[in-house]
């Protein structure tokens, strides 16, 4: 739903995530002139943020859409993506035949899967793991040891080159390795590039440099993106490069507001009940344990500090503790601020609480 602009924020019903199109079309803005400058393909990661009425700004603007399964598919294909490109950990053959005629670029991502689908009609790579070296929380870290995301990069060099023929219809390789990186991490993953596929690249038709580049955040290094580009393309000008953001695309574009209902106060912790959960709209604070952005708080301590609570009856259905500027009261609105990317997106029902409602401003 659109939304006015007059005092929206006291007047729609909580809980609610609300989106700002002026601050995405920014964001669009700076990949779009990242696709141009660098000759690179920039594609939404669909898995990270997938409002329906707002993915066709975001279509209208970069090269298209990177999803992982029919559902993505239909949402991609719905909003006039142009190039889609497909990535599971596991297909089985009849989701790929399904889906390959509307995709255009295929990652597979291990040799059992490499050997039962090489043959099929599709632009298909494979999902490499180069093991990089980088600090990066572990649940969201593709790089550990027994990772089971992309071949390991040491198996599949020993494999193309004890057989180079197994891999004749290989027209990509696919890197997921990074997580809001500022540039330092692809600086390591262009070392790696460098160092290990002197003989593969020259074969190959694409390179998805993958997600996790905080492309839109004022300290991210552009000169190094694009001296790193520009020396690559010159060695490998036939590859088209792609990379696949999801979390900077939607990056600082939207809030997440609620409601106090209660406050109880035990053992002098104030403890504010809001009107949602953890455990149905805020999943990714329980997976990520990020402390959240809250409006009107404040890292100093203040005479008001409140445990944020969801109404659940987890106890574990624990926000956070905050500073806030001044004392809650009850109905008071609760502004969560940067909530739009892998968030809305896992939202659920439990405890048979509503879903928030989406509004674009
Ligand atoms: C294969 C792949 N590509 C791209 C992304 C998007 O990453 P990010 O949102 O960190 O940019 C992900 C996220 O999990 C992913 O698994």
């Amino acid at each position: 739903m659109k939304v006015g602009m007059f005092g929206m924020n006291n007047i729609m019903p909580t809980p609610y995530f609300i989106m700002y199109e002026n601050k995405l079309i920014q964001n669009l803005k700076k990949l779009n002139e990242l696709e141009e400058k660098s000759n690179i393909h920039i594609l939404h990661t669909l898995k990270s943020f997938n409002q329906s009425s707002v993915l066709p700004i975001i279509s209208a603007k970069l090269s298209g859409m990177s999803i992982t399964s029919p559902k993505e598919l239909e949402m991609a294909k719905n909003s006039h993506a142009q190039h889609i490109h497909l990535y599971a950990p596991a297909f089985t053959k009849s989701s790929l035949d399904n889906m390959l005629r509307h995709i255009s670029t295929l990652s597979l991502n291990s040799l059992n899967q490499w050997k039962r689908f090489q043959t099929l009609p599709s632009s298909k790579g494979l999902r490499i793991n180069p093991k990089l070296h980088l600090v990066i929380p572990k649940h969201c870290n593709p790089n550990l040891k027994a990772s089971r995301l992309g071949v390991d990069y040491i198996e599949f060099l020993e494999q193309y080159h004890s057989n180079p023929k197994q891999f004749t219809t290989l027209e990509g390789l696919h890197f997921h390795a990074l997580f809001q990186d500022k540039g330092e991490g692809l600086k390591l993953l262009f070392e790696h590039l460098n160092a290990h596929y002197q003989d593969v690249l020259p074969q190959l038709k694409w390179l998805n440099l993958g997600g996790g580049h905080d492309f839109t955040s004022l300290d991210y290094d552009v000169n190094l993106l694009i001296n790193e580009l520009n020396s690559f393309q010159t060695k490998y000008p036939k590859l088209k490069i792609y990379f696949e953001p999801g979390e900077s695309v939607t990056k600082g574009c939207g809030d997440f507001v609620s409601s106090v209902l209660d406050i109880v106060t035990i053992d002098k912790l104030n403890i504010a009940i809001l009107d949602t959960s953890i455990e149905t709209h805020l999943l990714d604070v329980a997976i990520v344990q990020q402390k959240l952005k809250v409006k009107n708080t404040q890292e100093k301590p203040t005479p008001h500090l409140y445990e944020l609570t969801g109404n659940s009856c987890l106890q574990g259905d624990i926000i956070g503790t905050y500073c806030f500027t001044e004392a809650l009261n009850i109905g008071q609105r609760i502004v969560f601020e940067d909530m739009m990317p892998y968030t809305m997106v896992k939202m659920t029902e439990f405890n048979g609480m509503e879903k928030a409602g989406f509004y674009l401003h």
